[in-house]
């Protein structure tokens, strides 16, 4: 046999383990199945978040316990997901039903400031020193959005710098190739063309929006001069997360920070996931200080909250005191005590000893799926960044989108289906939670070879 019919045989042997792990997922998620059709006659395809969308149906969540999702059908699933990294604690942790059960009865939300921003914001500065003024707002989304609009405000400049296929939430500039399918029209590897992610952008957006390639100083370097009167910000997931998970190469971050000083632009960090890295964030991890920090997810202990701020500076464009600011920011639910509450139990919770227990953890998960992978004979690279863990399909972890978007979707799928039909939830990889111990990540590591022994 050549090894053309080889690998044709191996992808057909594939595609029929897909089809039995999807049908066996089918045959096990009835109730499932029924909600998604009934959600279809009042939801746009019975989607009411992109992320969630699963072919042939997503399965629904009842409820969490720690380290379980419980599903509609009943099954107690391990979860590698955590609501895309913000529960850290896991779900339901007893401090945060705890704070959230004191909050109550005291009310939902008042429209007067409360002793627990002023709290969370000294907490936070503490934590990450680059806050030297911090704001509050209702989502990650709000966060980017803000802080892009402070960039642009102080430097009187347009134009903002992303790196492709980074997620940065929805707005306007962060929806600039997120994502894009790989293909000629996203243009040469060290001069990313603009691609608008979704209908409805203006031409003049898409314009306004840079596109920089992960881990490549010079071709930052070369486009970012090529603005240098123009540009406003570069923001930035320091690890990358949207675009799967690239790791930062050598001095890239620093070099980045030079590289957008000398063109008198700000850069800022979207650590709303890389703030899992460690207590500081990933800019503690790789010891940079942005001019502006984007926080959410973790930061609100799960529930729906986001942070701006950095710089006195560049923040004192919000400050009231004397005369309407330069950039007002409202919010119903600004600084809202479900969220403060919330997320000072949880990051009260999260001491350097929590760090490093998951950070212990998160290092079996990766040498051990790494040697299941190596000895089924499967190319596949394990990389992590504190507990986000990522599994690529791929002989070497990759540097950027470009190289993680060539991942073999297939084997994803396949995986992703088997293990939720063993009760473990993950997403091409997952990220630990601090109830989980040892026998959680065993227990992962044994379905995943379990796995790769049915497919062989
Ligand atoms: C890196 C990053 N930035 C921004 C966001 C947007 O946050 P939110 O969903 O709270 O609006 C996300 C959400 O997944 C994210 O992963």
């Amino acid at each position: 046999m050549t090894q053309t019919e080889k690998t044709r045989r191996d992808r057909e042997q594939l595609q029929a383990a897909v089809g039995a792990a999807v049908s066996a997922y089918t045959d096990r998620n009835p109730r499932s199945r029924e909600m998604f059709a009934r959600a279809q006659q009042s939801l746009p395809g019975g989607n009411t978040r992109t992320g969630t969308h699963m072919d042939p149906f997503p399965f629904y969540a009842d409820r969490g316990e720690g380290v379980l999702l419980f599903d509609l059908d009943g099954h107690p699933l391990l979860d590698f997901v955590n609501n895309n990294t913000a529960l850290i604690l896991g779900h339901a942790h007893p401090a945060v039903v705890q704070a959230l059960q004191q909050q109550l009865p005291k009310g939902t939300g008042f429209p007067r400031p409360q002793v627990l921003e002023v709290e969370m914001a000294e907490l936070l500065r503490e934590r990450i020193p680059s806050l030297e003024l911090l704001r509050f707002c209702s989502s990650g989304t709000e966060a980017v959005l803000n802080a892009l609009r402070t960039a642009r405000a102080f430097t009187g400049r347009h134009k903002t710098a992303k790196f492709e296929g980074a997620y940065h939430g929805i707005d306007e500039h962060a929806m600039v190739s997120f994502l894009p399918p790989l293909g000629p029209e996203l243009g040469p590897d060290d001069r990313p063309r603009s691609v608008p992610s979704t209908a409805g952008l203006t031409a003049a957006v898409t314009e306004d929006v840079l596109v920089l390639p992960f881990n490549d100083l010079a071709a930052c370097e070369s486009i970012i001069g090529d603005n240098a009167g123009d540009l406003a910000a570069v923001i930035v997931d320091p690890v990358s997360t949207g675009a799967g998970l690239a790791l930062p190469e050598g001095d890239f971050l620093k070099g980045l920070l030079e590289i957008a000083h000398r063109a008198g632009a700000l850069v800022i960090f979207d650590e709303i996931v890389s703030f899992r890295a460690s207590a500081g964030g990933a800019q503690a991890v790789f010891d940079v200080v942005p001019d502006l920090t984007c926080l959410g997810k973790v930061v609100a202990g799960g529930t729906p909250g986001g942070v701006f701020g950095g710089r006195a500076d560049l923040m004192a464009l919000y400050d009231p005191a004397s005369g309407p600011p330069a950039i007002p920011q409202s919010g119903t639910f600004n600084a809202n005590p479900f969220a403060l509450n919330a997320g000072l139990a949880t990051l009260r919770a999260m001491t350097t000893q929590a760090y490093e227990k998951l950070d212990s953890l998160t290092a079996v998960v990766v040498g051990d799926l790494q040697t299941a992978f190596d000895a089924a004979g499967v190319p596949a690279s394990v990389i992590a960044v504190g507990s986000i863990f990522r599994v690529y399909f791929l002989p070497e972890a990759p540097r950027n989108y470009r190289q993680a978007a060539a991942d073999d979707s297939l084997l994803q799928r396949w995986l992703h289906f088997s293990l939720l039909n063993r009760d473990i939830y993950w997403r091409d990889g997952g990220n630990l939670s601090l109830p989980m111990e040892r026998e959680h990540v065993d227990h992962l590591t044994s379905a995943v070879r379990d796995c790769l022994r049915e497919l062989q």
